[in-house]
């Protein structure tokens, strides 16, 4: 919505189309908050969060992007307040801000524990006051690419059935994660990776696709996100012994150090014996009742509702959970991908401002930074470039692939070959990562595309049919999944959230300072390369929390 907004007022004529009605897109799930150093808590400057963003990748994020990210951060913020976003305040009247992880100073500003809610909300507002064409509910497919440039989407109008093709100039993908490939995620069930594979498929390069974020409270038993907003506030983290861990793990920050150090050291407690039904406990209780009414009221309701547990006197029993991918499709500082006319922002893109770990807050800023740098770049290049060229092969095959899969009577369900790609990325693609589990996982992910061959959609509908949809959503998972393990084999170290402990336990910065790049070639085998990080004046060091 910011791409859109951003396009439309440099004076592009946009449309925006999405798989579900816009205010219910996954970023309604940040709870947390959104990062820019606004100086309202504490001293604080763009400087020192680009340094504790470079820290937090793990010195994999592109040093130039990241320095954007944060520079832009503070007025881009401010716009999102005089469009109406309903931060929390300080007693002075400015926008609050809360600590969040592995930040040198409180540069979280928030809405209670709904940030990603308001930002949402005020953006659709935007996009409404604008007037702009919105196709809700419409399942982008296919890229289509004539000449070399890219020129539309091919989507399924999930309300009235039928292929739509929607010519254009330029299209930027803004379709969030792929979280869905783990049994145990913060994500939608529409976070299924689609414009990462799309642009996979038409050959665009996808960075970093093994550096998979584990969060380290998502609510047992479902992978709800217990925001980091509670460790912010002060909650602690519990193992059986009623010991806070983390003395051990990271004794300076405790509950505020970075999401894999965290996950880790959970995973550890747990593997060791010292969790609660595999979990461990997020305490609140310290609190107070009037702390958590006020600051982490959804936090509360979603423990109640979901977990049945009351944090004004219970802990909350969490545990890691696939949250976020700091991988995606291969981006500049402007969204654009290796094709003209494509262009990527948010979680689906890889810019690269996560590196090897994202910092909580970093994702909604980037999605209103990129979102907004991407739509200008996009609208300049439609304003000075001419026509759109959507040859009729292009539909004509897309129909006849479609027709296919829906003529097929026989085959396996999409169902049981999703779960079990779930199940297995989860043990043998986790919070730690073994050779032998990774290579097992490569070959369960080819006999599952084998079997993806063969799938079967019963219904034959043109109204709302999830059983279609899925099924080709699980392409993409299945793309994006052997993309990810043939970049985590060649990563022979330990970074960031690719944490091998028995065979690379050290980052091997002399090796792998740089990105893994996977992009597939002719005859449809994915292709390994690799890129340095850019860096600008910071130097790797030892991280520690
Ligand atoms: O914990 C959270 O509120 C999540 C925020 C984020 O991933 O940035």
């Amino acid at each position: 919505m910011r791409a859109a907004i951003e396009a439309f007022d440099e004076g592009a004529d946009v449309a925006l189309l999405s798989k579900i009605h816009p205010v219910r897109s996954h970023s309604g799930a940040a709870e947390g908050g959104i990062n820019a150093a606004l100086g309202n808590a504490s001293e604080d400057s763009p400087e020192e969060h680009a340094y504790d963003t470079v820290k937090g990748s793990d010195y994999l994020g592109d040093q130039d992007a990241i320095t954007i990210l944060c520079d832009e951060a503070p007025a881009d913020v401010h716009q999102l307040e005089r469009w109406g976003a309903v931060f929390s305040r300080t007693p002075e009247g400015k926008i609050a801000q809360r600590p969040f992880g592995a930040a040198g100073a409180p540069r979280t500003a928030y809405a209670a524990d709904i940030t990603g809610h308001v930002l949402i909300q005020v953006l659709y507002e935007q996009v409404m006051r604008r007037d702009l064409r919105v196709y809700e509910e419409y399942f982008a497919w296919q890229l289509v690419v004539d000449d070399d440039r890219c020129q539309g989407v091919i989507a399924w109008d999930l309300l009235n059935g039928g292929l739509k093709t929607i010519g254009a100039k330029t299209v930027i993908l803004a379709t969030g994660g792929a979280g869905r490939l783990y049994a145990g995620t913060t994500n939608a069930y529409a976070c299924t990776g689609d414009g990462m594979a799309m642009a996979f498929q038409v050959g665009v390069a996808l960075e970093d696709m093994e550096m998979m974020q584990f969060h380290p409270t998502t609510l047992a038993p479902t992978g709800v996100l217990i925001t980091e907003g509670c460790r912010g506030e002060g909650a602690y983290l519990l193992n059986s012994e009623n010991d806070r861990f983390l003395e051990r793990y990271a004794p300076n920050a405790m509950e505020l150090a970075s999401r894999d150090v965290i996950s880790r050291a959970e995973q550890t407690e747990i593997d060791e014996g010292r969790g609660v039904d595999g979990n461990v406990l997020l305490d609140l209780r310290h609190l107070g009742a009037e702390k958590i009414l006020e600051r982490l009221p959804g936090t509360r309701e979603l423990a109640m509702v979901f977990a049945g547990i009351d944090p004004i006197h219970e802990p909350i029993p969490v545990r890691p959970g696939a949250h976020y991918h700091m991988g995606g499709v291969d981006t500049d500082v402007w969204g654009r991908t290796s094709l003209e006319g494509l262009y990527a922002a948010g979680e689906c893109a890889c810019v690269s401002v996560h590196g090897a770990n994202r910092l909580g807050g970093n994702a909604l800023m980037e999605t209103i930074t990129f979102g907004k740098r991407s739509g200008k770049h996009a609208a300049e290049w439609a304003l000075t470039n001419t026509t759109i060229e959507v040859p009729s092969s292009v539909e004509s095959d897309a129909e006849r692939r479609l027709k296919e899969l829906l003529d097929r009577t026989e085959g396996e369900r999409p169902w049981s070959i999703r779960n079990e790609l779930a199940e297995t990325m989860h043990v043998n693609f986790g919070v730690f990562r073994r050779e032998d589990q990774m290579k097992r996982q490569g070959d369960i992910v080819a006999g599952l595309r084998e079997r993806y061959e063969r799938v079967v959609v019963d219904d034959k509908g043109e109204i709302f049919n999830n059983d279609l949809t899925q099924a080709l959503e699980l392409g993409f998972l299945l793309d994006l999944a052997d993309g990810m393990i043939v970049a985590g084999v060649a990563r022979k170290e330990s970074r960031g959230a690719h944490a091998r402990p028995d065979d690379y336990p050290e980052r091997d910065d002399e090796q792998f300072l740089k990105h893994t790049i996977v992009r597939l070639d002719e005859d449809g085998r994915t292709r390994l390369e690799w890129r340095p990080v850019t860096m600008t004046k910071w130097e790797p060091k030892e991280r520690t929390y």
